[in-house]
């Protein structure tokens, strides 16, 4: 008789953005004449740019001919976009990392959740709480965790640091020493971002205690602020302690194309097994690469025409971030984040929980968000609004808001 991985049954509900769209849908069945303006999941509205599109049509046109079809693509990625992403990403910002440092992928969600497979069970999880659900539930799914305390909203056995308005939102050195630390700047969920000095310290902290850091560095393009780091290998000797994950998702509009990467340098180790020789024998056996066009489109987001037409696109999501930042702060909302991040961070008014302001905001606004407590439970009282949505339903919905 076969039995089932039970750390899945110690996961409490489905995946937060499941469970949105669930509630969404319902309320749109019974509600079918409603508008509802989606500013829940970070998910983009604008059309790939056009230096994207020509790659993707250039790229469809060579699988179509005998002379230059490809196959599997090297599990890795290829070259192109390796050295691509190692010059521009990397070398032009001062950061050491070579085009064999860097492992193609088909995003950063997969990445964030796969990589906690070359470590051992037995590690100590550090993660920030609020945070992006999907670093703690793939390492309660390997069990790595406790039980789930439905009283303090946690996993026993996990190490939460809080991210709270006393702290910027930026977490301190936890009081157990941790293993494996995942950070996110600029943050998902709060918009919230960390100093060059700041991150040094943990890179310095890290390198102290043992500790692995996983820095999902996502959101990097809205960084608009000087000294605020764009990845951490800007700081000394990150590449003795960190990982780093990046998304075309947010930067380019890949949230349906699918492409990412990961950078785990050669000097990162476990005594004298290097961190890269386990990712790359996990990458060769589980995975086949990122399709062909795909990463020729992701070699035109480093383009100068692509790169000034990806600008225009951030720019523009980032007139919404300040849409929604100004006009809840002039409604009297309580806002941070929005400034190098799009994502804004609200306080429910008079301390509503994080789900009754969702369930008001959907029924008296038909708007939707994300309830802060579906990222942790220092995320309670919180809430987010995603600034990826179009200027138009932007604007509606903000002003919808103000007049609740
Ligand atoms: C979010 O809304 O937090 C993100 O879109 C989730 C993701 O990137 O997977």
């Amino acid at each position: 008789m076969f039995t089932i991985n039970e750390n899945y049954l110690k996961l409490p509900g489905s995946y937060l953005f499941s469970t949105i769209a669930k509630k969404v849908n319902a309320y749109q069945s019974g509600n079918p004449e409603a508008e509802i303006l989606r500013l829940g999941i970070g998910d983009v509205t604008q059309p790939l740019a056009p230096a994207i599109i020509e790659a993707l049509h250039k790229a469809v046109d060579e699988m179509a001919d005998q002379e230059t079809f490809r196959g599997y693509a090297p599990d890795l990625g290829y070259e192109f976009l390796r050295t691509a992403i190692a010059n521009h990403d990397y070398r032009n910002r001062g950061c050491d990392i070579a085009a064999d440092e860097i492992f193609v992928s088909d995003g950063a969600k997969c990445d964030s959740g796969n990589i906690q497979e070359i470590f051992g069970l037995n590690n100590k999880i550090a993660v920030c709480d609020p945070v992006y659900p999907v670093y703690v539930d793939t390492n309660v799914m390997a069990g790595r965790t406790g039980n789930y305390n439905p009283e303090t909203g946690s996993f026993d056995g996990m190490i939460y640091m809080p991210c709270m308005e006393e702290n910027n939102f930026v977490p301190e050195f936890p009081k157990e020493t941790p293993d494996i630390i995942y950070l996110c700047f600029p943050n998902n969920p709060t918009g919230a971002t960390i100093t060059r000095e700041q991150l040094q310290e943990w890179v310095d902290y890290a390198n102290r205690v043992g500790a692995v850091i996983i820095y999902d560095a996502a959101y990097e393009a809205y960084i608009t602020e000087e000294d605020i780091p764009h990845s951490i290998y800007e700081c000394k000797d990150a590449r003795n302690c960190a990982i780093e994950l990046h998304s075309f998702s947010k930067n380019a509009g890949f949230t349906g194309v699918r492409l990412g990467y990961t950078v785990v340098p050669k000097d990162l180790k476990c005594g004298d097994v290097k961190l890269h020789d386990l990712w790359a024998r996990r990458h060769g056996t589980k995975y086949n690469g990122a399709p062909y066009i795909v990463q020729r489109a992701g070699e035109a987001v480093y383009s100068e025409t692509g790169k000034a037409q990806l600008k225009a696109q951030v720019d523009y999501y980032m007139r919404n971030a300040s849409v929604i930042y100004e006009g809840l702060k002039n409604a009297g909302y309580s806002v941070s984040g929005g400034i190098n991040a799009p994502y804004v961070w609200l306080k429910t008014p008079d301390h509503m929980s994080s789900w009754d302001f969702f369930d008001k905001l959907l029924h008296e606004a038909n708007v939707v968000g994300t309830p802060g407590s579906g990222f942790g439970a220092h995320g309670e009282g919180y809430f987010r609004l995603s600034a990826f949505g179009t200027y138009e339903n932007t604007v509606k919905a903000v002003e919808r808001i103000a007049k609740m």
